[in-house]
């Protein structure tokens, strides 16, 4: 793939992220994104973040589910601590750049490179490919649109947006090189902190998912205290007691997801969690850890809820969110139809 011809130092710093209003969110999108987006608001640079619809739709959506859906994506940004009046929050099909870079975009993308996207992969394994959508094909295309067309530097995401990531700075490279510009900010992905990866209860070597069939495997931001502390009880575990170093949670993935769990959600690091708890067992650590896990999450659940009792409210601030991104990406792709030798003529 394109070498990168600049760093994104070039560009002052500014952070998009999104999430897709596919269905309901889950610990893992809680703490692998939305708890950091909230940190990096309070960093003083730009923050944009978005609820990806036309993503969504790459795969069958209800619209009633999706629109009910957005609203709730919304909720659970501010709920987080997202403040929409300091950082621009927004839904993706508002803002029409989005899919006009994205057609740019797939005419740069090479078959090659998309081909050995894993999560296309994924998502079609066991399924007839040939009957996968053209937009989830070009998903990943879409996707660099949404970070470019606001010239963003820096992306927080959770693990498995990495290979993404990669293509969106390929794209990026390939733009400038081949109309001799130096236009687009070749993109850094952020992914830090304890919780990167948060993986299912019921198996350790699988990624906590909204989409998992089992809805034990996951913790949603909609769950009550109760249904928290019964599927912490219920994860999987092993029946050894905790090490006192990492290093003795090498093969345990259900155990070190427990641990990095408690790290995330407590702000310390997965070796203090180890060396505070040393030797204790799950029967003793878990209910330690539903305990945290319903301190963080109630508050945010609750505001949710309040927040979706005024739905025009929350399409309102979504609204002006998107006239504030607008304002960023208009002259960004205009500039992108005049390099790429567009007449635009029109007034
Ligand atoms: P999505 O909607 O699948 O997930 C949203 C964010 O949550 C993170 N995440 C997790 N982090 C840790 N552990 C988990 N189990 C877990 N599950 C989800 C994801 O890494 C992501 O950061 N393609 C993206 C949406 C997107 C986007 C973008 C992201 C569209 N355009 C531009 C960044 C920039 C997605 O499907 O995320």
């Amino acid at each position: 793939m394109a070498e990168p011809v600049q760093t994104p130092q070039a560009f002052s710093k500014r952070i998009f992220s999104g999430i897709q209003p596919s269905g309901g969110l889950t610990l893992g999108n809680y703490l692998g994104a939305l708890k950091r987006f909230a940190e990096k608001q309070n960093e003083g640079i730009d923050t944009i973040y978005c609820l990806v619809d036309m993503h969504a739709i790459t795969v069958w959506q209800d619209p009633a589910k999706l629109r009910q859906q957005t609203r709730e994506g919304a909720a659970a940004f501010i709920a987080s601590g997202v403040d929409p009046a300091r950082s621009i929050l927004f839904n993706q099909s508002q803002v029409g750049a989005h899919a006009e870079l994205a057609w740019i975009f797939n005419c740069v993308a090479r078959l090659g490179w998309m081909n050995r996207m894993t999560q296309f992969k994924d998502k079609t394994a066991g399924k007839n490919a040939e009957n996968a959508s053209l937009g989830l094909y070009a998903y990943p295309s879409l996707m660099a649109a949404d970070i470019m067309a606001y010239h963003a530097t820096h992306v927080p995401v959770g693990e498995d947006q990495k290979q993404h990531l990669e293509l969106t700075r390929d794209i990026a490279a390939k733009f400038n090189h081949d109309y001799g510009v130096e236009f687009f900010p070749i993109v850094e992905p952020v992914i830090e902190g304890a919780a990167t990866r948060v993986m299912s209860l019921r198996d350790g070597t699988k990624k906590m998912s909204k989409s998992d069939p089992s809805d034990q495997s996951r913790i949603n931001l909609t769950d009550d205290a109760d249904a928290i502390a019964t599927k912490i009880r219920k994860a999987k575990t092993d029946p050894d007691p905790l090490p006192d170093t990492l290093d003795g949670l090498k093969d345990r993935p259900e155990a070190r997801n427990l641990v990095n769990i408690y790290a995330a959600l407590s702000g310390k690091t997965a070796a203090d969690v180890v060396a505070e708890h040393a030797g204790a067992q799950f029967v003793s650590f878990k209910p330690k850890l539903a305990e945290l896990a319903v301190a963080v999450l109630s508050p945010i659940t609750t505001e949710m809820n309040r927040l979706l009792r005024d739905p025009a409210e929350i399409d309102r601030v979504l609204g002006q969110g998107a006239d504030r991104a607008e304002a960023i990406a208009r002259p960004i792709v205009d500039k992108v139809y005049d390099i790429t030798g567009m007449i635009r003529s029109r007034r």
